[in-house]
């Protein structure tokens, strides 16, 4: 089978090294792709966001397969084109893809399913959204409704920073994203994210991870995409899981059906957990990044399986192999990043490093410049181990980041703490 890939990141590679383990695959091809998926994959330049296009190129290049790796090409229907010219694709439709495209659509379904998440309201006018905050004070949670690259949440620990936030959203900080807002309970606990194959009907759990977004060590400073993150997290025990499957994921997917709009791909399901009782935070219509990383590297070739049984709607049948194996992904970021930081550094001594089942370097924004490997993007690599135990992949991880010759990068020291403590 020919399989293409769409998207350019951490995630993407990561998704990449799995399925070419899977003797299934002839070929493979990710588009855009980066310097790191070229070393093992064949790379076009597409407009993902061009359904007509992407539907052309698998015509042209017989591709049996598509995954589609993040969120934007989803919510614009790309998964929908190509279904209509009869490919196989794994991803949700545009209409289910409101689950990350809309944060309101996700607490109208979840009220529907009677799914346990944050009380909230949903506002289009700042007199009204300004009058709520009045009344139900803070900490409160100022969301931005639409997809905002992972920057429209502004947790607010007074009033007057939730004040300050709704003038923000519906003054245009964040475009369009912003024209309608959703104001949150303040939720406490840990969070953690549990990740779910869908296929319209059944439901699979294919494993649980947690990140660290904020830059600093200690989980400090701004937020970012994911500094690194660890599978499995051990703060969803087996019967939290379960509890998030019964009352969050089977009833918020099974309203998704009812109306007529069937959710299919991996569903991320952003927990809060406390005095063990998980609720929902968000819903994300594909895997994270870098959580993928590290997922993809416990479940190795049988990803592709699992992807085509999800794509299929043969989830009933499907099943997970697992292996008592943690694994860890450091990211490896510009200096600067989250804020400006330069582009074009070289970096060196990737070579020398492992390529194995057990230590891989996936890059998210690098290119290849005369040879070299430049960085292109604020996080660059995802530096990521597997092991028998949390510290033995860590130990791997960071012998590898150690090795890299990067002076214009950084990484943080303590990913897998709040696991290891
Ligand atoms: P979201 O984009 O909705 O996932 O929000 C980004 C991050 O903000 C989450 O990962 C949480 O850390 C935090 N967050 C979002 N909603 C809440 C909430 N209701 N209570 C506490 N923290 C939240
Ligand atoms: N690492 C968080 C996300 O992918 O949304």
């Amino acid at each position: 089978m020919n399989i293409l890939i769409l998207g350019s990141g951490g995630r993407e590679h990561a998704l990449a090294w799995a399925v070419m383990q899977n003797p299934k695959c002839d070929k493979l091809i990710v588009a855009p792709g980066n310097a790191g998926i070229a070393q093992i994959a064949e790379c076009a330049s597409l407009d993902i966001m061009d359904g007509a296009a992407v539907t052309v190129f698998v015509e042209e290049n017989a591709i049996g397969f598509v995954i589609i790796g993040p969120e934007a090409p989803l919510a614009s229907g790309v998964a929908d084109r190509l279904r209509d010219a009869g490919v196989l694709v794994f991803g949700p439709s545009e209409a289910a893809a409101r689950l990350e495209a809309s944060k309101s659509f996700t607490k109208e379904v979840c009220d529907a399913a009677k799914a346990p998440t944050a009380g909230y309201g949903h506002f289009t006018d700042a007199q009204a959204a300004k009058a709520h905050i009045r009344k139900h004070g803070a900490p409160t949670v100022v969301k931005a409704d639409g997809l905002a690259a992972g920057k429209g949440v502004i947790i607010a620990m007074n009033e007057d920073e939730a004040l300050a936030a709704i003038d923000d959203m519906f003054g245009g900080a964040f475009g369009g994203a912003g024209a309608e807002v959703v104001i949150e309970e303040f939720m406490e606990g840990e969070e953690a994210s549990l990740f779910v194959l869908v296929d319209g009907e059944d439901v699979l759990s294919i494993g649980s991870a947690q990140d660290h977004k904020r830059v600093g060590e200690g989980d400090t400073g701004p937020n970012t995409g994911g500094m690194g993150a660890y599978s499995p997290a051990p703060v969803l025990t087996p019967e939290i899981e379960a509890r998030a499957m019964e009352e969050i994921v089977k009833p918020t997917m099974r309203i998704m059906a009812e109306r007529g709009m069937p959710y299919q791909g991996v569903l991320y399901v952003g927990l809060m957990i406390k005095d063990g009782l998980p609720r929902l935070v968000e819903y994300n219509v594909r895997f994270g990044d870098p959580e993928c990383q590290v997922l993809m590297m416990r479940l190795g070739a049988q990803a592709l399986d699992l992807m085509q049984a999800a794509a299929e709607g043969r989830l009933q049948q499907a099943q997970v192999n697992w292996g008592d194996d943690h694994a860890i992904t450091v990211v490896m970021a510009a200096n600067g990043y989250p804020g400006a930081y330069e582009k074009g550094s070289q970096i060196k001594g990737l070579e020398a490093l492992p390529e194995d089942s057990s230590n891989m370097v996936f890059h998210a924004g690098t290119a290849r410049l005369d040879g070299a490997i430049v960085a292109t993007g604020g996080r660059v690599l995802n530096v990521t181990a597997r092991g028998d135990s949390l510290q033995e992949a860590r130990d791997r991880a960071y012998a590898m980041a150690d090795q890299i010759d990067w002076p214009a990068g950084f990484f943080r020291r303590d990913i897998g703490w709040r696991a290891l403590d």
